[in-house]
């Protein structure tokens, strides 16, 4: 029978990670370190205001790019939170998260066969957006004794001549790794010179622990070459609302809109009505959530190291990513024995790119009382297998 598929989508390899929740699936008393979401619900006053709009019906379309209100504001808290000034009618862009803003920076930009650096381990939608969009992911080894940052001179090392850009999410999944402005510089001086356009995930941004938000964009000439993505997932535990942003240059937003606005058409527009009231005053809520998370963080750093999961201390983001090397597991040996012996879900590392074997994640958003819990079973599993 004639394939029905397209090529294009054997290039991209299942995701690891859902053949492992697949296995989770049924089982009774699974304490899951496994999702990367806000364990709390979308603070209430944001709720509000979707029901209220709902109330009101306001259900229909919005413009392609987004609420003109939204966008304005948007505008707002980007000025005021890293002094970058984006036109709210050229330069943003409201998307469906920014797992949509990721596919349509990449298909905007890319021509078949353009190569896209990106950090080896990272998240895992940056090598599959675009592979789905005819690019080479060209993925770089970071390392544990580097705090998992991206060098000026690796990425120098792997410009080629098809280099289109270099994609960096930091403060980064699965690691918890951050990268402060001078190090961000770095990247930025090899993009000058090799006229590559960045694209930054920062989906995290608010999620930083003991230092302030950093923010590619603001970093000297870089707006101009960056795409800067952005939502509302993380910090205002708003996954399920579909809400991020773009900002970025006027022909980049307007390429990114045409796809858009044929293949999404707008956001969902509850969705943006809660984003706008998120920027207005979500901020006291989201700090809340960040004090909490940075509660869980020590805890688990300080738990998983004393029972021999070396771990370095994740900086930003809600992940916690021990190495697992006294085992003598791979990560996936790993994760599928702490599963069915002591039903504690932790993502293998490999899952995330090869530089992740010898590691899993664990996402510390989930109650204090969970994770003190899965710090025991995993010390009784660790006991066990302990080979070093
Ligand atoms: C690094 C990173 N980027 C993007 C996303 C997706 O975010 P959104 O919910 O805005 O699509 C995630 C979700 O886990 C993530 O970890």
């Amino acid at each position: 029978m004639r394939k029905c598929t397209t090529g294009r989508l054997d290039k991209v390899p299942p995701s690891g990670i859902r053949k492992f929740f697949d296995l989770i699936a049924g089982m009774e008393g699974v304490i899951s370190m496994g999702v990367g979401e806000p364990d709390f619900s979308t603070p209430w006053n944001i709720t509000e205001a979707a029901i209220r709009s709902l109330e009101q019906g306001f259900t229909m379309y919005t413009s392609n790019a987004g609420m003109p209100e939204l966008r304005k504001e948007l505008s707002a808290y980007l000025k005021r939170t890293y002094g970058l000034e984006y036109d709210p009618n050229t330069e943003l862009l409201i998307t469906n998260g920014v797992s949509e803003g990721l596919d349509l920076a990449v298909r905007a930009i890319l021509d078949p066969g353009d190569e896209v650096i990106m950090p080896d381990p990272g998240y895992v939608a940056y090598p599959a957006t675009v592979l789905l969009a005819d690019g080479v992911p060209v993925q770089v080894p970071t390392y544990c004794e580097n705090g998992f940052r991206l060098s000026g001179n690796d990425v120098r090392d792997a410009v080629t001549g098809r280099t289109k850009a270099i994609l960096i999410g930091y403060p980064a999944n699965p690691t918890g790794a951050v990268m402060e402005m001078d190090r961000l510089a770095e990247i930025a001086e090899v993009a000058q010179k090799r006229r590559l356009l960045v694209i930054s995930d920062e989906i995290y941004s608010l999620l930083v622990y003991d230092m302030k938000p950093a923010c590619f964009a603001a970093l000297p000439g870089m707006k101009d070459h960056t795409i800067l993505l952005g939502g509302f997932s993380k910090a205002f535990a708003m996954t399920g609302w579909r809400i991020g942003y773009a900002a970025a240059r006027r022909e980049i937003i307007a390429g990114m809109t045409k796809i858009h606005q044929y293949t999404a058409l707008s956001s969902p527009t509850m969705g943006q009505v809660a984003a706008l009231e998120a920027l207005r005053s979500g901020e006291a809520e989201a700090q809340k959530m960040i004090e909490e998370y940075d509660r869980r963080r020590r805890v688990i750093v300080k738990g998983l190291n004393d029972i021999g999961l070396s771990c370095f201390e994740p900086k930003g983001a809600f992940y916690a990513f021990p190495s697992i090397k006294v085992t003598g597991m791979t990560s996936e040996e790993f994760a599928e024995s702490l599963l069915l012996e002591e039903k504690v879900a932790v993502v293998h590392g490999n899952a995330f790119g090869p530089s992740g074997e010898g590691y899993v994640r664990c996402c510390y958003a989930t109650s204090m009382q969970n994770i003190e819990e899965a710090l025991e079973r995993m010390a009784r599993f660790v006991q066990r297998h302990r080979q070093v």
